[in-house]
């Protein structure tokens, strides 16, 4: 029995030392870790100036509060200024830039000389890319076109409401159709025939016969002198 107590009390030695050692250890690693705290210093340390509002009045105003508001109301004012002469540039020029230019406005108007047109003739020119048929009518075929009964027309319209002079028929060479170009001195009433389905316009370009619902336009037009016709 004897021997068993002694390496038991040997073990148990060996024991408590490794258990002290190690405690000692621990001891020691808390030591070394309060220490280092104790020695930790934060980078923000003695850094409060920071947060401090800066000292601006070196850079503030010396003149009074009317001085300051008078200097704010004229650079407000000049700036609006500037600004609304530009806005004013910007859109003149974008506005020039959109109207018809020198050419397209020549030819909204077109000038023809009356003179160059005998009595019982026609003359088609072009104006905005359309055929406009000028007549210089005979008395006869004023008397013509008066005689007509207006109510018996599809499209009831005088003489008297389509003409400016009487000699003179101007009126827009497009078939109320579907847009042919009818066919002068033709048909069979004496004025126009539109070839591609069939309508007769009289004297004074009213629709008288086939499928054309309305007489032949009449374009705006004035005389500014008895020898000249200006359409447009
Ligand atoms: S387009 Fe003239 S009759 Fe049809």
């Amino acid at each position: 029995m004897a021997p068993l107590t002694v390496a038991t009390r040997a073990l148990a030695r060996e024991a408590a030392s490794r258990s002290l050692s190690s405690t000692a250890a621990r001891a020691f690693s808390a030591s070394t870790a309060v220490r280092d705290a104790g020695s930790y210093s934060s980078p923000f340390k003695g850094e409060q100036k920071s947060t401090q509002i800066p000292d601006w009045t070196k850079y503030a105003s010396k003149g009074s509060w009317n001085t300051n508001s008078l200097v704010s109301y004229f650079m407000v004012g000049t700036m609006g200024a500037i600004t609304a002469a530009g806005a004013k540039s910007t859109v003149q020029e974008f506005l020039k830039n959109m109207s018809a230019s020198a050419d397209v406005l020549a030819m909204a108007k077109v000038e023809v000389d009356l003179n160059a047109i005998p009595e019982g003739k026609n003359v088609i020119i072009k104006w905005r890319g359309k055929p406009v048929f000028i007549r210089h009518r005979t008395a006869e075929e004023i008397d013509e076109a008066n005689k007509v009964n207006v109510q018996s027309l599809r499209d009831p319209q005088t003489d008297e409401d389509r003409v400016q002079k009487p000699e003179w028929l101007v009126m827009l060479g497009v078939c109320t159709h579907l847009g042919c170009v009818p066919i002068g001195e033709a048909g069979d009433f004496g004025g126009w025939f539109c070839p591609c389905h069939g309508s007769h316009y009289d004297i004074s370009g009213r629709i008288r016969k086939g499928p054309a619902p309305l007489n032949l336009e009449i374009p705006a037009y004035e005389f500014p002198g008895d020898e000249k016709l200006v359409i447009g």
